[in-house]
């Protein structure tokens, strides 16, 4: 196989988004747009990729990280500029450079991949990937000859009214023989209605020299969709989610309604599994199979094993068991680990703690930076006392321990194995195994009291109205 390298166009700042962050680093499906590109033409086996940058984008540059080699683009003077910057790094280099911008999210690694083989198989010296739009408002139009070949693409500000009227568009997409490309782009000029160094003037540049110059047709042209606006920002999210939901489904996950199930596109689920609406699931969340997520869920960046149910609940960082549960309206903080077969309620808040094996907290409930046993209850009610308004403290409940109801455990304290806490106890000392721990005031009745109490304001009323 060719030599492969990708040139990735990431430097224009995106005015149109009217935005403070660079327009290649708003997510798409929870993912910055480049990397979304520079994911596939890794996959679609680029050796080398050079991403080129604009002045401040140091957040292009440390979220991609050492995937990619970068160039400096100082000043947006176009994208035939724009890929000139990359001379330093691949002049003179044997092979075929692909052109992709940073800016169009949907393209699959399979696209990239049949544009490099098609241009290879083909001996051309440059291949665009261009595609069918009924509405080609915007994009470069590609203008073919009498005899169909592929002569140049006229810009949409530079176009005559018969070319404007073409529906195949430039996708932003190319191949090119690496050594033309070099030499062609020292030819292109700024003479057009942007007084920009356009790079699709490499293809009428190459044409008049008599080199091969063709166009590889991508099918679906929703593929190619350019994201220079919020619009079209919130047209690529939607097409993305409908593409990583049907991959879900045909991995047999159930959906319940698909067009209301948000699901970012590095997340994991395993099969019959079923998400009902309003379900967003992102980051590196990995969900096992058999499970029931149930309307209104939020998890992030968290472990769900095989058989959970969660219901209207929210999971950050943190890691549930098979068969463990939780919700509605709980609430897991980073690195809380639900141990299999936990019954976590409603209400309850949970945050950097490990509850052990088929222990059960199910009703309003506080548990923090706490490490508690197997078989455990905690009843309704339950406070953690970690915060002494400066530093946070730990706390430790052994196996079967029964906390009563409305119970504090001021940390840091401990709770021995096979122990009872009685409702309403405030607990500051430790309770050793096997005890019953009573931290309250003993109740007190006061016999007859309330009419004794009616009687005393009845005596007061008659006196005052002698
Ligand atoms: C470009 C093409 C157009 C094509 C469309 C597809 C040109 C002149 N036009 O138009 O034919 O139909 O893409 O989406 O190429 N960039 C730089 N440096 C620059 C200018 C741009 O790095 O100096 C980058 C941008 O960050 C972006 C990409 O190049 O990722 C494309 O630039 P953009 O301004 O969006 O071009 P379009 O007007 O969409
Ligand atoms: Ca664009």
């Amino acid at each position: 196989m060719n030599q492969r390298y990708a040139v990735v166009l990431a430097a224009g700042q995106g005015t149109r988004m009217k935005s403070k962050l660079y327009k290649v680093m708003h997510p798409v499906a929870g993912k910055p747009m480049v990397g979304h590109v520079v994911e596939q033409a890794e996959k679609a086996q680029a050796d080398q990729i050079v991403t080129i940058v604009g002045v401040g984008a140091e957040t292009v540059q440390s979220y991609l990280g050492d995937r990619c080699d970068y160039v400096l683009q100082e000043e947006q003077l176009g994208t035939a500029h724009a890929v000139l910057q990359a001379k330093e790094v691949l002049e003179g280099k044997e092979g075929t450079t692909m052109v992709v911008c940073g800016d169009t999210p949907l393209l699959t690694a399979e696209t990239l991949d049949s544009v490099y083989r098609f241009h290879e198989e083909k001996g051309a010296k440059a291949t665009i990937l261009s595609a069918h739009s009924e509405d080609p408002t915007g994009y470069g139009r590609i203008i073919r000859g009498a005899n169909g070949e592929v002569e140049k693409i006229v810009e949409q500000k530079d176009a005559t009214p018969e070319e404007a009227a073409v529906k195949e568009i430039n996708t932003g997409t190319y191949c090119f023989d690496n050594r033309a490309l070099f030499e062609a782009l020292a030819q292109v000029g700024n003479d057009n209605a942007q007084g920009e160094y356009y790079l699709p003037d490499v293809i009428e540049i190459l044409k008049k020299q008599n080199e091969v110059v063709t166009a590889f047709q991508l099918e679906d042209q929703d593929d190619a969709l350019g994201v220079n606006d919020r619009v079209a920002l919130s047209q690529a999210e939607r097409l993305m989610r409908e593409r990583i939901n049907k991959k879900h489904m045909k991995n047999g996950v159930t959906l319940i309604d698909p067009a209301a199930t948000y699901i970012e596109s590095d997340v994991v689920i395993g099969s019959d599994t079923v998400v009902e609406p309003g379900v967003y699931l992102k980051g590196d969340t990995v969900i096992g199979e058999d499970c029931l997520i149930q309307a209104h869920s939020v998890i992030v960046d968290s472990t769900i094993g095989n058989g959970v149910t969660i219901t209207s609940s929210t999971i950050e960082q943190s890691v549930m068991g098979d068969g463990s549960d939780i919700g509605p309206n709980s609430h897991l903080r980073p690195q809380s680990v639900l141990k299999e077969g936990v019954h976590v309620g409603n209400f309850v808040e949970v945050k950097k703690s490990t509850i052990g094996r088929h222990s059960k907290a199910g009703h309003l409930t506080y548990i923090g930076d706490a490490e508690i046993g197997e078989h455990v209850n905690l009843g309704c009610g339950t406070v953690f006392v970690n915060y002494d308004g400066k530093k946070k403290h730990k706390t430790v409940v052994k196996d079967n321990a029964f906390i009563g109801c409305n119970t504090n455990l001021i940390a840091p304290v401990t709770v021995e194995a096979d122990t009872y806490i009685a409702a309403g106890s405030t607990i500051t000392d430790d309770v050793p195994e096997d005890a019953l721990a009573i931290a309250r005031a003993r109740q007190v009745n006061k016999e007859g009291y309330v009419s004794k109490r009616l009687q005393k304001a009845e005596e007061r009323q008659s006196e005052s109205q002698k």
